[in-house]
């Protein structure tokens, strides 16, 4: 096939050149050109101007009421974890890109689904494109995981962008899945398979098959350490929805994590289990970030999070040592060291806590990773309770940002993480006072199965533990 003319041009500055240089002569940045189209912009807007291809003029105005388009019809993947991160189900026209560390599930995860959206969708075909591993490979896993019926699943292992295209021909799947972009190359461009360029240009294409044949296209990236293979990162802006599977080392949980979704929420969260059986869903999450422990402890607190539209309760420890040190040490895991640092300054000031002479080491249970100020409450009274050694009472659980000033500030819908806290056992929750009448409202006819105490400011805290 003929070569297309390529450039390389610099990510930095815009500086083109034939050649690849390993530095820009033009703003002398290391390692930033990327091989591209040469004539990829002028040839689009060119043809574009020149012939319309059939497209009329196309707009209405932005105050018009009349539908435009009839609501997206979705397909159910078979699984629960992954329709909830997905918005509801997959979009038949839709591209994702899913992410992921090697070796973490990327590839079991689209077998499982493969029998998922097949049993739930009559007449859907499904191509699955591997240019990572043999036939003989897929076939073992799919038995292996007990993946039975696939009459209407196609395998082809391909690593030529334009092999795969010649067997969507033929076959016409609804689904197509790529396994993994960074095995692709397109045979248009010179550079080699996994280079910047080349996973732009497979993923321009497939975007553009996903739009033209209304096929949902899947794409696989392994995420990568900096080098010369491009990551999915390189190809975020480009698709509709970004989801990543991440876990943390030596835990066989994982989370499927949407980044960016054109067509639902894209903070939603999908908890799985991986064992021998392949991923396994997990519905009460909750339970995986909680210890079993009955008996109270100090220096833990427990926290009700959402990721998405899901609540999670987790638990937050915290560990308060007097320290050798001129600087005291302030480490934590699964919140942001800076915010521990502020939450500790601000029980020094308005609780007298003297933690400049202490060190102080952070860590939220099961190893998620905390984003929200409505944790703060908890980190705070699990910092308190470390250094006074006085546990905190068993099913308490504590939601409110906490301000400069020490004061406890209202949180995002309290009214869903009230109820898991609830539906979970939790006889207590201590919330901000400006949320607490709203809240005791909303409890309705639970009334009598959950207390809930309102806090104005963090130095009210020793008090209010006193009262149970
Ligand atoms: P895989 O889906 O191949 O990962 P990726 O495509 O993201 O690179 O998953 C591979 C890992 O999962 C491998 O280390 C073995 C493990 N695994 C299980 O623990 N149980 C199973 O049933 C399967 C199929 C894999
Ligand atoms: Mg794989």
């Amino acid at each position: 096939m003929a070569k297309i003319k390529t450039q390389y041009s610099c990510q930095n500055c815009g500086f083109n050149t034939s050649k690849w240089l390993g530095r820009c002569p033009a703003c002398e940045a290391w390692n930033t050109l990327v091989e591209e189209r040469a004539d990829a912009a002028e040839v689009s807007s060119r043809r574009a101007m020149r012939d319309p291809g059939g497209l009329r003029p196309d707009w209405v105005l932005l105050e018009g009421t009349e539908s435009v388009s009839a609501p997206q019809k979705r397909l159910a993947t078979g699984i629960g974890e992954l329709d909830r991160v997905l918005g509801g189900g997959l979009v038949p026209d839709s591209f994702v890109l899913l992410g992921g560390e090697p070796g973490i599930g990327k590839s079991t995860l689209l077998l499982q689904m493969v029998q998922g959206l097949l049993s739930k969708n009559e007449n859907l075909k499904i191509l699955y494109a591997s240019g990572e591993e043999s036939i003989d490979q897929i076939r073992g896993r799919a038995h292996r995981l007990g993946v039975k019926g696939l009459d209407r699943a196609y395998l082809a292992a391909e690593t030529q962008l334009e092999g795969v295209f010649a067997t969507v021909k033929e076959i016409k799947p609804d689904v197509l899945l790529m396994d993994s972009l960074q095995t692709f190359a397109s045979s248009e461009l010179e550079s080699a398979p996994g280079s910047v360029g080349q996973v732009r240009e497979i993923t321009a294409r497939l975007m553009n098959l996903a739009k033209s044949e209304g096929i949902s296209v899947w794409l696989v990236g392994h995420v990568t350490k900096e080098g010369s293979i491009a990551g999915p990162k390189a190809v975020e802006h480009m698709v509709d929805t970004v989801l990543y599977f991440e876990t943390e080392s030596g835990q066989s949980y994982r989370l499927l994590r949407a980044v960016k979704n054109r067509f639902g929420s894209s903070r939603e969260l999908g908890v799985f289990e991986m064992d021998g059986e392949g991923l396994r869903e997990v519905s009460n999450p909750s339970s995986l970030f909680l210890s079993d422990r009955k008996e109270a402890v100090s220096g833990t607190a427990i926290s009700a999070t959402l990721e998405g539209s899901r609540p999670l309760l987790v638990e937050l420890q915290a560990l308060v040592a007097s320290t050798a040190l001129a600087v005291p040490r302030r480490t934590s895991v699964g919140m942001d060291s800076a915010r521990i640092a502020l939450i500790a300054a601000i029980l020094e000031k308005h609780m007298k806590l003297p933690l400049a002479e202490e060190d102080l080491f952070f860590n939220v249970a099961g190893g998620l990773r905390l984003t929200e100020p409505a944790c703060d409450l908890a980190a705070a009274a699990a910092i308190w309770s470390s250094f006074e050694e006085k546990p905190l009472p068993t099913g308490w659980v504590l939601i409110g940002e906490v301000g400069l000033t020490g004061e406890v500030r209202r949180v995002s819908q309290a009214d869903i993480r009230i109820e898991e806290a609830r539906k979970l056992g939790f006889s207590t929750i201590v919330i901000p006072r400006s949320a607490y009448e709203r809240a005791q409202a909303q409890l309705g006819k639970n009334a009598s199965s959950i207390k809930l105490l309102p806090l104005s400011t963090i130095s009210e805290l020793p008090d209010l533990l006193k009262l149970k």
